[in-house]
């Protein structure tokens, strides 16, 4: 792609690919039409806080703010939209803003940023600059309208707004309830009381001195700033050179048509009509197109016409635009029916993906994508309930259909073209033979895994009725109805007109609705293959009944034309409230508040203090260096892992589909291009290979590496590789743990990692008064998400050295893998990683081989070789939690006392060992948290033909919690007991700690989780909040609320860490550890840590040392021994070893200090540091930490107490309160 950036303006512009990005004008020639403007940023730009992360849409991490220049009304536009998914044809003559051009260190940074940071909103940074757009779009938007002018500070943006403003991006580290609040402080009706913690104001400050204290925000000079130059021009799409970009922008039907025409008397080009290209998060097709016509430059397909008939729709209005016009007060006057029904349209579809899909995402563009490809679509849904109406162009001729006729033919040709959907008024549809006194009701259902957005749902549905009050009988007629169901895993929305015709003209009766529903479970079943057919139509049912039943079950009355008894009224309210049809809220608000209190001790100042996260700030500009952001070295490659789609079969060999002959590959790398060892991990646990040879042993085990000449064509030409397997007389895979039990295959687990049992098991069970025998508990996998995928870039140096920047989680052990892969000393190998976008265990051993894939590929090539490997590759090859099965026997007393407890547990490990052997481990540390009396287990790592299971957040803790909680559950439910009582008496006393984790118990006083419990079941209210839910369980048929109270006890365990501090000429001074950033704060308390320890040389000017750290990044060569950050002690033990660093820093130092003294009186620390450099003292420390073996091991205490809400009909869940009491010594 050719890219000239200028700044002035050219007479070439009106046939070039013109746009800015953060005010820099790029204007393109010969562009790929495929390609991205996130490829484009990310590749030809220095704008890389757009992150690709889902590259579907889905995340947020590369969201940017678009603004389009109408020069007809001399108005901008400014919205926010996904660049992963937004062709880069398609954003000509636009503005973009990144994070940079929001704030950045060199021009200053937008209190946005400085909030995220202030307010503790960014942990690995990776999704900070999408959010931190995302807001900036949102106040833009905001400060534009003409609400009333907020106080001095604030934005015209609502509370609201601002916590929507991220709805749709996700952070995997951080928690929403800082980013919410540093979103919410610019909110204009914002309760300052109710932003949580931070580093701007101290506890108990007034608001005004809080207000004064947070970075300033002046809505005057923070808007988007459209440039000049692009104005001028404005090259619309249809300027561009079509012919040169294979894009067309075409702007009248005919030209439409003309287009369509040639391309089918052409010689097989292919074409692709699109508007939003969101299509492509769902389809995500690999297949390239050599042209592309886009859409919204037709004005029949962007216009929006109201007439007393309904509201027509262009197919290329936004989805955002069309919820618009659907909410917005009408010079046409609809009826208060009409009304109704348009904005319960809108509000479902406010349901629909997120924000920023919504502004790019078209109404045509999804109802083409239900009907051509059965996209399970929320729209065909609600539009078929209102019988919307269709206008398809084919060729020169038109025709329209209603939404019903065009779902149910068969696929649309690829030369039709979807121009308008027209939404009928209520009264069009209406049933005229109805009286007045007959009333509608109308009412949209989803249910989905996220209550708002990005997650489609397992069924929608929506329903329509007309009903009267019956003249011969107290209750109601249903006139008739209408009963849409979709997304349920059927070909396309449905109309259940069985059900309708069974309903309408009857009394609505319990004995009716009972029927209904009968009939209703006959006719929404999901195909074969859909996930959770039965929830699926049993929520079919439960919208159904939760549509009627509210007509049944109360008294009703038709009076001065409304409905009583079912707040009918509300029906017809234009208002904001988020009500459903019976009164209920149906939208709380997306958070509540929060409080911590967290308890100072300054005696160690400023160890322990809550400061801003160093970094926080150049994350939330974007600014932050992730390994993907290091520019490519020259002549750069870029791979992608070809991996085994069988379980158990023998590698013949690996070639392209026929036909398809990727572009821009150069090699495909396979275990016999290693020139060493093929390994792809090493840890002292055991080994694994970097390529399958001759067999592989499971899916997702990687084969090969394509590298090609960008990471598209890369990971195009892994997609079109084919791998030709042999079976024959091989084994079957096992692909069970029953399976591998039968077949004894199974890895070790060294002795000295295998726990040891507790008491005399039969003794225990002789003891008890009941006994549970053999149940059963499975637990699945999960996968890490990280929102940064696996990365690597090798770069061969002299003499057979190779610098790998790698982000991962213990580069140390990369470091030997690549060496002994590459067969080189270890000197020859630097792995460098300055911070992860999220590790969770997955960045561990995974990581290594994917490093080691590039080094690979890069010492053969002697080219530079980077990889970004994609989320789909990723989430198959990365393996996560481990599944297990349980089968546990528990003998108790009758008062609940458990006296001993039995577990075979069998740990599904996959086909190699990773880090498998420290599961048994871990899994007791936990589960030891109640006193078992005894307890006996038997643990299994069994080898089967599954991807690997590696560590993953809290690896073994968290199975072995749940464990603990279900038999504690089933105690109490064999018992008929509360479970509180069951864990309360099974809680440990010291003693009994004592026997169950010997010198981890430490002392009597140290073991602080009795009082943690009870001050909890006080803080929490836990006791009255009890008898509380009682009461609302009595009262509430179809809501239920649970409370529980749960402890944790955590083994923590130390292991040896390296660390080095260097004081400079200037008095700055430089850190190294072992351990990574990947979003836990390690360098925010390691330079705090640092700010104290050398506090105590006792000079002048050391109160603020803090800001004279820098902890740079870990480097396998210059810190050797760094080990695995992992297992939440990375931290502490990094603490630990530059505190003794600087102890010997103190000591060198103290005499010359104290000898300056004498001389002058008072010492300042850059004259202590510029005359410890005169004076040739070591001003460079360097240690490694070794735990010891009294305090190597020490448990942590916490409980929770958690109330939460199930609806009963659909199983939706919503956790109301918890409270958390966690003890950090
Ligand atoms: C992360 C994510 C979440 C989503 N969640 C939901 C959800 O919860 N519910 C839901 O209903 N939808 C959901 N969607 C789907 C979304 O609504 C559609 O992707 C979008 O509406 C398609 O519009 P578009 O303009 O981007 O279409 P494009 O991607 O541009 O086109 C889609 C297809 O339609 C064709 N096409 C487009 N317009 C026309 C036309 N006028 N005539 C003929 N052919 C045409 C194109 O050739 C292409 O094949 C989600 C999408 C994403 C990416
Ligand atoms: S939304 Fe674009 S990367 Fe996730
Ligand atoms: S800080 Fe949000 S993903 Fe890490």
């Amino acid at each position: 792609m050719e890219t000239t950036t200028t700044t002035t303006t050219s007479t070439s512009t009106k046939r070039c690919l013109v746009f800015a990005v953060n005010g820099q004008r790029f204007e393109l020639f010969n562009v790929d039409p495929s390609t991205t403007l996130l490829q484009f940023m990310r590749s030809q730009t220095p704008f890389k806080s757009v992150k690709l992360s889902c590259g579907e849409g889905g995340c947020g991490a590369c969201i940017v703010l678009l603004s389009k220049y109408d020069s007809v009304h001399d108005k901008v536009e400014d919205f926010s939209v996904n660049s992963c998914l937004t062709l880069l044809c398609s954003v000509n003559g636009c503005s973009i803003t990144t994070a940079e051009g929001v704030g950045n260190s060199k021009d200053g940074f937008h209190p946005i940023q400085e909030r995220f940071s202030g307010f503790h909103a960014s942990q690995c940074g990776f999704c900070t600059p999408g959010m931190c757009v995302s807001l900036f779009a949102a106040l833009v938007n905001a400060d534009k309208t003409n609400r009333q002018e907020p106080c001095p500070g604030f934005s015209k943006l609502t509370v609201s707004e601002a916590e929507k403003s991220i709805a749709g991006n996700l952070c995997r580290c951080t928690g929403y309830r800082p980013i919410v609040d540093a979103c919410k402080s610019f909110a204009t009706d914002v309760d300052m009381e109710d932003l949580g913690f931070n580093s701007f104001w101290r506890k108990g400050e007034s608001d005004e001195v809080k207000l004064g204290r947070l970075p300033p925000y002046n809505r005057k000079n923070a808007t988007c700033v459209f440039p000049e130059f692009l104005k001028k021009e404005t090259t619309m799409g249809a300027n561009l050179d079509s012919e040169g970009y294979h894009w067309y922008s075409p702007v009248s039907l005919e030209q439409l048509q003309s287009l369509l025409q040639i391309n089918e008397a052409n010689d097989g080009t292919s074409m692709k009509i699109i508007v939003g290209n969101t299509g492509m998060g769902y389809y995500k097709e690999l297949v390239r197109y050599d042209k592309y016509i886009d859409l919204r430059y037709i004005p029949e397909l962007s216009i929006i016409r109201k007439d007393p008939t309904g509201i027509e729709i262009g197919a290329a209005v936004t989805i955002s635009k069309a919820i618009e016009a659907l909410k917005e007060e009408n010079e046409v006057e609809f009826s208060q029916e009409a009304k109704l029904v348009f904005k319960k349209i809108a509000d479902h579809m406010e349901k629909i993906a997120s924000g920023f899909i919504r502004n790019s995402a078209s109404v045509g563009g999804n109802l083409i994508m239900a009907q051509r490809k059965h996209f399970p679509s929320d729209i065909a849904t609600i539009l078929l309930s209102v019988d919307a109406i269709l206008d398809i162009m084919t060729g020169q001729k038109r025709e329209k259909l209603t939404l019903e006729e065009f779902l149910g033919r068969p696929p649309l040709e690829s030369k039709s073209v979807l121009l308008s959907i027209k939404i009928p008024c209520w009264e069009s549809s209406r049933d005229v033979s109805c009286d007045n006194y007959t009333k509608l009701l109308y009412e949209t259902y989803r249910a989905a895994p996220r209550p708002l957005g990005n997650a489609l749902p397992y069924l929608n549905a929506t329903f329509s009725a007309q009903v009267s009050l019956c003249k011969n009988s107290t209750g109601l007629m249903l006139k008739n109805c209408r009963l849409v169901f979709g997304a349920y895993g059927t070909k396309h929305s449905i109309r259940a007109r069985e059900v309708e015709k069974f309903l309408s003209g009857k009394l609505l009766s319990i004995g009716v609705l009972y029927e209904a529903i009968k009939l209703l479970e006959t006719l929404v079943i999901p195909e074969d293959g859909t996930s959770s057919p039965a929830y699926r139509s049993s929520l079919a049912v439960g919208f159904l009944f939760e549509f009627l039943s509210p007509l049944i079950d109360s008294p009703v009355e038709i009076s001065d034309g409304l409905l009583n008894g079912y707040n009918s009224t509300l029906l017809f309210k234009n208002s904001n409230q988020e009500l459903d049809q019976f009164g209920q809220t149906k939208f709380p608000p997306l958070l509540s508040s929060s409080k911590q209190v967290i308890q100072l001790n300054n005696e160690y100042h400023p160890v322990g203090e809550p400061i801003t996260k160093t970094g926080a700030i150049l994350q939330a500009s974007g600014e932050a260096i992730y390994v993907d952001d290091i520019p490519s070295p020259k002549n750069c490659l870029h791979g992608a892992f070809i991996y085994s789609t069988e379980p158990l079969a023998r590698v013949k060999g690996i070639k392209f589909k026929p036909g398809l002959s990727p572009d821009g590959v150069i090699a495909v790398i396979s275990f016999k291009d290693i020139p060493g060892v093929n390994l792809g991990s090493k840890t002292v646990l055991g080994t694994e290979p970097l390529y399958a040879d001759e067999l592989t042993e499971g899916a997702g085990q990687r084969i090969a590496f394509v590298v090609a000449d960008t990471q598209k064509n890369a990971d195009i030409a892994a997609n079109l590789a084919v791998v030709v397997y042999d079976k024959e007389n091989l084994e079957p895979p096992i692909l069970s743990v029953e399976e591998a039990v039968e077949r004894c295959s199974f890895f070790k687990v060294p002795p000295s990692l295998y726990p040891k049992q507790v008491g005399d098991l039969s003794k225990g069970m002789a003891e008890a008064d009941h006994r549970i025998l053999s149940a059963e508990i499975k637990l699945g996998s999960q996968y890490y998400f990280y929102m940064e995928t696996q990365t690597a870039l090798a770069v061969p140096d002299e003499d057979n050295c190779m610098v790998v920047y790698s982000s991962i989680q213990c580069p140390e052990f990369a470091h030997d893998t690549i060496a002994r892969c590459l067969g080189v000393p270890g000197h020859n190998i630097r792995v460098i990683t300055r911070r992860l976008g999220g590790g969770f265990g997955g960045k561990g051993v995974k990581a290594m081989a994917v490093a080691t894939a590039c080094a690979v590929a890069a010492y053969k090539l002697q080219r530079p070789v980077r990889i970004y490997v994609n989320r789909k590759t990723d989430m198959i090859m990365s393996g996560g939690r481990h599944p297990m099965k349980i089968t546990y026997s528990v003998g108790f007393k009758a008062n609940g006392k458990i006296t001993a407890l039995k577990l075979d547990i069998l740990i599904d490990s996959g086909m190699f060992v990773d880090v498998s052997p420290i599961m048994p481990m871990h899994m007791l540390g936990a589960l030891k948290k109640y006193d078992w009396g005894a307890l006996s287990f038997d643990i299994k790592l069994c080898k089967t033909n599954l991807p690997s299971r590696a560590a993953m957040r809290a690896p073994g803790d968290v199975q072995a919690s749940f464990i603990a909680e279900a038999v504690i559950e089933h105690v109490a439910s064999a018992l008929s007991m509360e479970v509180d009582s069951v864990r309360n008496i099974n809680l440990h006393t010291h003693n009994s700690l004592d026997l169950f984790f010997a010198s981890a118990a430490g002392e009597p006083l140290e073991y602080t989780l009795p009082s943690i419990w009870d001050k909890l079941a006080n803080s929490s209210s836990f006791y009255h909040r009890t008898e509380m839910i009682k009461e609302f369980n009595r009262c509430h048929k179809w809501k239920k609320r649970g409370i529980s109270r749960v402890p944790i006890v955590h083994e923590v365990a130390m292991r040896a860490t390296p660390g080095k501090v260097s004081i400079l000429r200037d008095g700055s001074i430089v850190v190294e550890v072992g351990g990574i950033e990947m979003g836990q704060g390690l360098w925010t308390k390691v330079k705090q840590m640092i700010a104290y320890a050398l506090s105590l040389v006792k000079c002048g000017g050391t109160e603020d040392l803090l800001e004279k750290v820098r902890v740079i990044e870990a480097d396998s060569l210059s810190m050797i021994q760094g080990g695995f950050t992992a297992g939440s002690t990375t931290s502490e033990s990094s603490c630990e070893a530059v505190r003794l660093c600087c102890n010997i820093l103190i000591e060198r130092l103290v005499p010359l200090k104290e000898r300056l003294l004498e001389q002058m009186g008072s010492v300042e620390w850059e004259t202590l540091i510029l005359q410890a450099y005169l004076n040739s003292i070591n001003l460079s420390a360097s240690t490694l930490y070794v735990p010891n073996s009294s305090t190597m091991r020490y448990l942590n205490y916490a409980a929770a107490v958690s109330e939460v809400e199930v609806n009963l009909i659909t199983g939706e869940t919503t956790n109301l309160r918890t409270d958390i009491i966690y003890d950090c010594d």
